[in-house]
């Protein structure tokens, strides 16, 4: 039974702050979980409250969404059963009233879900993962590393796509997937060192080069694979997330970077050649929002061939992933809890892609915080994969060092997903 729910603002890593909240059960247990928040945000995302007022943190504080917790919601929540997720997450979905959580703010409901499933998981003396999924069934996910950040991201010094990320598949587990990500990245270092790029990192960590072109990154990152000692392709693959709404405008594609501005075929054409050049395996968002006939086109396209994932097309929301199965749009689904408010809400979203056998990758957020929920969430859900940043930065690493504990209390029973955990 939960006795006491408190909240408080702190700091996620932009410096930002965000909400965290703690719960309390009525048997000393407790569990502590904290929101994260997006740069490039979907516009269809479930609403994120800010204060809005100006002489405190420059109108992002989070004061309210932190008093809702500690008064409604806290009310409202008291007395319930822990352990009945979907009980708790109904309630905060009946309190708030409203399809994308204008009233309480999904930065205020997430925070408190998670924490719920933590206070149960701790009661009963569980891990998290073991707590959401089954105990005899941890699937560690090849870890999405983003090595090379552009757009928003990098604040427009970089390339206009966001994410360059590596997919080390091919190692035996999720320990030594790591090393094979960690030394990739420093191997990139070193070759960006030596061509004069900064080594500066952007907002997930990974480096911000003011390269020239798009592909640009796709050599260096295959060079590194190869200086590292792996194989491109064979053992460790690359993924792209362009976050194309970003550079999305009147019904065209800017690319700033190369001077270009293309239609949604003649992206899906450049896309078409870069799965041929590069060891692409998956694309996130590399069409629009909105862009439903953009990305028809692209899933027909190469859709027998790469994992295409809907990030800013479906925001997490079932209605939206709904609306992309009978399209025929993407072939995969971003997780982001945070799109959508709840735990409950997220597992559905889920379920929904994995039914339909589409992909289903978790991720975190460009602000985030040490918080592991997600780590431990994929395992439990076995989504095969999960992007959480550069192997660099505190609140990146945290996740994929949780993966690594898991693994190791797991003993015989962790499988690594490797290249089973894509779609294509
Ligand atoms: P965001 O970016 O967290 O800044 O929205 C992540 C993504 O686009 O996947
Ligand atoms: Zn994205």
């Amino acid at each position: 039974r939960i006795r006491s729910i408190h909240a408080r603002e702190i700091l996620d890593s932009r410096g930002n702050p965000t909400v965290e909240a703690d719960v309390t059960l009525a048997g000393g247990a407790s569990g502590r979980a904290a929101t994260p928040s997006g740069a490039s945000t979907g516009k269809h995302e479930a609403v994120e409250f800010r204060d809005g007022v100006k002489e405190r943190y420059g109108g992002k504080g989070v004061q309210r969404p932190v008093s809702q917790i500690n008064g409604e919601i806290a009310v409202t929540l008291q007395g319930m059963d822990a352990g009945d997720q979907a009980a708790v997450d109904e309630a905060l979905i009946d309190l708030d009233g409203t399809p994308n959580k204008r009233n309480l703010g999904a930065n205020a409901t997430l925070a408190v879900s998670m924490a719920v499933a933590r206070a149960a998981a701790a009661a009963e003396g569980l891990w998290l993962w073991e707590y959401l999924g089954d105990p005899l069934k941890p699937l560690l996910p090849v870890p999405m590393m983003n090595i090379l950040n552009g757009g928003v991201h990098a604040n427009w010094q970089g390339p206009d796509f966001q994410e360059y990320m590596i997919a080390p598949y091919g190692a035996p587990g999720i320990a030594e997937a790591v090393r094979w990500g960690s030394e990739t990245y420093h191997a990139l270092k070193d070759i960006l060192k030596a061509r004069g790029y900064t080594t500066c990192v952007g907002d997930e960590g990974g480096f911000a080069p003011a390269v020239s072109t798009n592909t640009e990154p796709l050599d260096l990152i295959v060079e590194a694979i190869e200086r590292a000692g792996y194989a491109p392709g064979e053992e460790i693959g690359i993924a792209l997330d362009p976050a194309s709404s970003a550079f999305y405008n009147d019904g065209v594609y800017n690319l700033r970077t190369e001077r270009l501005t293309l239609t949604a075929a003649e992206m899906v054409d450049r896309y078409r050649d870069l799965v041929a050049a590069y060891p692409v395996i998956v694309i996130e968002d590399g069409l629009a929002e909105d862009d439903w006939d953009g990305w028809r086109l692209l899933t027909r396209t190469i859709g027998d061939r790469v994992e295409l994932v809907g990030d800013d097309l479906f925001v997490t929301n079932v209605d939206r992933i709904d609306m992309g199965i009978r399209k025929g749009a993407a072939n995969a689904v971003l997780i982001k809890p945070n799109q959508i408010g709840t735990v409950i809400e997220t597992i559905a979203a889920v379920r929904l892609a994995q039914q339909q056998n589409w992909g289903a990758m978790v991720s975190h957020r460009s602000g985030e915080t040490v918080d592991t929920f997600i780590a431990d969430f994929t395992v439990a859900m076995q989504t095969g994969h999960l992007k959480t940043g550069a192997p660099a930065r505190g609140e990146r690493v945290e996740k994929y060092n949780q993966l690594i504990r898991i693994e190791e209390a797991a003993g015989d029973t962790a499988r690594y997903a490797g290249r089973s955990g894509f779609v294509r």
